[in-house]
C-alpha cells in the first residue's frame, strides 16, 4: 500500500514525523521514516538548551546527525523551536534575571535560523507563548519571555528569523486548541488575538502549528475545531498539524480496543483538518510506538506503553496508520 507521504502528495499535502537522537540509532526506524514521510523535524535537538547549553559555544552535532542522515536526504526539514519558555538554558535564565533576556533571545533566533539557512525551510519561531489563564492583560503565558518584552519581543523574534533566512516559512506553534472545553475556548480566542496583533504589526508570520496532542475520551466537536481553523485561514495563515500523537491513557489494556479507538479519534480530528484548504500537512510526534514523552508525562495507570503512533514497535502499520491514510485519501 502507498505510503503516507505518497498519499499526502496526491492531495498537495505533506506527511512528516519527528525524529529523536535515540530513534536515529535504529536503522529500521530510519528506513520506516524514509519510506512513510516527506518531512522530518528534530524532536529536541534544536532546542536552545541543546544547541547552546553553554553561552557562546554552539553544539549542533545532535541536530546535524538528524538533519544530515543519508536516509533523510530527500526529505524536507522543519525547525522546532527557536523560542520556547521551556527550553531556555540556565545561563540564559540568568540573562533574563539581569535584564538582558530580550537581547539574548533575539541573538538565539538569529543564530539558529542563520545556521540552517536554506536547509530548514520552516521554523516554529515561537512555541506555546499564549496562555490567558495566567491572567496577563496581553494573554501571554507568564514567563521570563513575556516579562522581558511581551508582544514586542514576540514580534521581534519573527522579524529576526525573517532577516536570518528570508525564504523560511515562519510559524507560531501551540497546543490545547483541539477540544471543546471552556479553557480551550479561551485559549483559542487568545491565540487568534495574538496572531491578529502580529499581523497588525506587519510581522512576517506565515503559519500556525496545531500541535495535535490528542487524548481519546476528550470532547472533540467538529464545528468548534473547524471554526478555529477557518479563523486562522481568514488571517491569511497556513496551518500545519505539527506534533500529532493520540494518548490512550484512559482506555483499558486490550490492544485491539485501544488501537481501534485511537484510530477513530484521530480520524475525526484529521477529517476536519484536511477539509480546511489552508492546512498544508500533518506531522506526527514520532512514527513508531512507544512515545517516551507520553509514557513519562501522561503515563497510563497500568504503566503499559501507549499505542499513540502510526506504527507499532516492530514498525508494522497499525489502525492509526490506516486512519491517517484514509483521511489523506479523502482530503
Ligand atoms: O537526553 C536526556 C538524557 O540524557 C537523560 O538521561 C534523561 C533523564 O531525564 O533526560 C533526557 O532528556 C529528556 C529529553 O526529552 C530527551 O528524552 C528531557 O529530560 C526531557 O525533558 C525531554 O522532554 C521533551 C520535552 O518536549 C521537553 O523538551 C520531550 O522529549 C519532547 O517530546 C517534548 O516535546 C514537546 C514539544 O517540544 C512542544 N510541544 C509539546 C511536546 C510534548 O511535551
Amino acid at each position: 500500500e502507498a505510503s503516507l507521504a505518497t498519499r499526502a502528495r496526491r492531495k498537495g499535502l505533506s506527511f512528516g514525523t519527528s525524529v529523536s537522537t535515540a530513534e536515529l540509532r535504529l536503522p529500521a526506524l530510519r528506513a520506516a521514516v524514509a519510506r512513510e514521510a516527506d518531512l522530518i523535524v528534530a524532536q529536541n535537538e534544536l532546542k536552545w538548551w541543546n544547541t547552546e547549553a553553554r553561552r557562546g559555544q554552539p553544539t549542533y552535532g545532535a541536530a546535524d546527525a538528524i538533519m544530515n542522515a543519508p536516509e533523510f536526504e530527500a526529505l524536507t526539514r522543519r525547525g522546532h523551536t527557536a523560542v520556547w519558555y521551556r527550553s531556555i538554558p540556565d545561563w540564559a535564565k540568568a540573562e533574563f534575571s539581569a535584564g538582558r533576556g530580550e537581547a539574548a533571545t533575539l541573538k538565539r533566533v538569529r543564530d539558529i535560523v542563520a545556521h540552517y539557512r536554506g536547509r530548514i525551510v520552516e521554523w516554529d519561531v515561537v512555541n506555546e507563548a499564549v496562555w490567558p489563564a495566567d491572567g496577563r492583560p496581553d494573554g501571554l503565558r507568564d514567563t521570563p519571555l513575556a516579562a522581558a518584552g511581551g508582544l514586542d519581543l514576540m514580534a521581534d523574534c519573527f522579524r529576526a528569523a525573517h532577516e536570518a533566512d528570508p525564504d523560511a516559512r515562519l510559524y507560531y506553534n501551540d497546543y490545547a486548541v483541539e477540544y471543546a472545553s471552556p479553557g480551550e475556548d479561551e485559549h483559542r480566542a487568545a491565540i487568534l488575538t495574538f496572531l491578529e496583533a502580529m499581523k497588525r504589526r506587519n510581522v512576517p508570520i506565515h503559519g500556525f502549528g496545531v500541535q495535535g496532542h490528542l487524548t481519546v475520551g476528550n470532547r472533540f466537536r467538529e464545528r468548534v475545531f473547524a471554526r478555529f481553523l477557518a479563523d486562522l485561514a481568514a488571517l491569511d495563515l497556513k496551518i500545519r498539524i505539527t506534533e500529532m500523537d493520540v494518548s490512550d491513557q484512559r482506555l483499558p489494556a486490550d490492544f485491539a480496543l485501544r488501537d481501534g479507538k485511537v484510530a477513530d479519534h484521530a480520524r475525526q480530528f484529521l477529517d476536519v483538518a484536511f477539509d480546511q484548504p489552508a492546512v498544508v500537512g500533518l506531522v506526527t510526534w514520532g512514527l513508531a510506538d512507544p512515545s517516551p514523552w507520553l509514557d513519562a508525562e501522561r503515563a497510563r495507570p497500568d504503566r503499559l506503553p501507549q499505542r499513540a503512533l502510526p506504527l507499532d514497535r516492530d514498525f508494522a502499520r497499525k489502525p492509526l496508520w490506516t486512519a491517517i491514510a484514509r483521511s489523506l485519501d479523502g482530503a
